[in-house]
């Protein structure tokens, strides 16, 4: 059906405002809003119970929300997860056995890379789990179970509700994991799903909030040729989800880094030249963090500092610019801070003058190998 923009310059635009709306929906389909509960039900035919480990495998920004999901199905339902892009798994020659599930990320359901690595797990009798946005797609159709994402039709290139929703739902099935295989209490499944169901309301809160600053700082960030991200964390996949939104839209050169290697390399590349952006929520990885800060200041480094009120509180170093989220739980942090990345991401590639919904040389689902 007919998709338009409504009252926005672009999809991508109209995509990032939507992400309250469409996350509410893909919640209420997988947690009780009400009870604060998750029905291990919704892990269909994937018996997470008596799994080994998981083996997750996506291109792209799919492959992103994936790397972050590991974070949670290792810590919550204590579940080894293999994680690799598309492309490469198969090429790794990982011993593959039945007591393992195949997790395939997909917003089109139609890559070429991720599908032919779905029928790489098939073949070695793996049961296969789809986290799709298009549920009629090729990828959904061979799987043993499908997991909407419920993102309604996303037309920009750039992906930015699909990663969200994808993130909500990975959120969902790990928590429901880990109550099947009894690594969480009942106390922190209420908890998780709680903070889960107060994403919406926070998320609108951060769009109203957060626009002009971000425009004003994207401005400025267009004049640069090359940006650095930082995170730590789940923070860090989603810094390599900053840099790839920047260079797919705006074309400016952009790297990811775990906030922890930046000594054993990239630093020689510091100068004032080069901004670098740093993820840093007030979480258990903050003060170490914030010594990585420490040494990109003391070179003359320009910091974009992404925090929240107590982090910008506890940082005294000077900034090109602090943009202050709300404190918010750990396991929502990375859907929260994916808005100003992806604002960031706009607007620079709005005064560049690109096209933004459909940047060069780019297809919205790539089904060659
Ligand atoms: C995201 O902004 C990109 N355009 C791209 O990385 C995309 O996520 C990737 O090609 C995977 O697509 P899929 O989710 O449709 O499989």
């Amino acid at each position: 059906y007919m998709v338009d923009k409504g009252n926005h310059r672009h999809f991508m635009e109209k995509e990032i405002y939507e992400q309250p709306e469409v996350i509410s929906h893909a919640l209420a389909h997988y947690v009780d809003l009400g009870d604060h509960t998750v029905e291990t039900s919704i892990c269909g035919a994937i018996d997470f119970a008596s799994l080994r480990s998981l083996a997750i495998s996506a291109c792209g920004t799919a492959y992103l929300s994936g790397l972050i999901g590991k974070y949670w199905f290792e810590r919550y339902a204590r579940l080894p997860v293999e994680i690799d892009v598309a492309s490469e798994f198969r090429y790794r020659e990982i011993p593959l056995a039945k007591d393992q599930a195949a997790l395939f990320i997909s917003q089109s359901g139609e890559t070429a890379d991720t599908l032919a690595s779905l029928r790489y797990c098939q073949e070695a009798g793996l049961k296969i789990g789809a986290v799709v946005n298009v549920k009629e797609s090729t990828i959904a159709r061979e799987s043993d179970a499908v997991f909407p994402i419920l993102a309604g039709p996303e037309i920009g290139v750039a992906s930015t509700k699909a990663f969200t929703c994808q993130l909500t739902v990975l959120a969902s099935l790990a928590i429901a994991a880990g109550k099947l295989r009894g690594t969480i209490s009942s106390d922190e499944e209420k908890q998780l799903v709680r903070s889960l169901s107060e994403m919406p309301r926070l998320m609108s809160g951060v769009l109203n909030a957060i626009e002009p600053k971000i425009e004003a700082l994207s401005r400025e960030l267009s004049k640069y040729k090359d940006v650095l991200y930082l995170g730590r964390g789940t923070s860090y996949p989603l810094a390599l989800e900053g840099a790839l939104k920047l260079k797919e839209i705006s074309y400016i050169h952009a790297e990811g880094y775990a906030a922890g290697e930046l000594k054993h390399g990239p630093i020689a590349l510091i100068d004032e030249n080069m901004p670098v952006i740093v993820i840093a929520p007030f979480d258990r990885f903050f003060e170490k963090t914030v010594s990585n800060m420490q040494e990109v200041a003391a070179r003359g480094g320009k910091i974009i500092f992404i925090t929240d009120g107590k982090g910008a509180a506890a940082s005294k170093l000077p900034t090109m610019e602090t943009i202050t989220l709300p404190n918010v739980a750990e396991i929502i942090a990375p859907m929260v801070y994916s808005l100003p990345i992806q604002l960031l991401a706009y607007h620079t590639a709005v005064f560049m003058g690109t096209d933004v919904d459909q940047p060069r040389n780019l297809a919205k689902s790539v089904t060659v190998e």
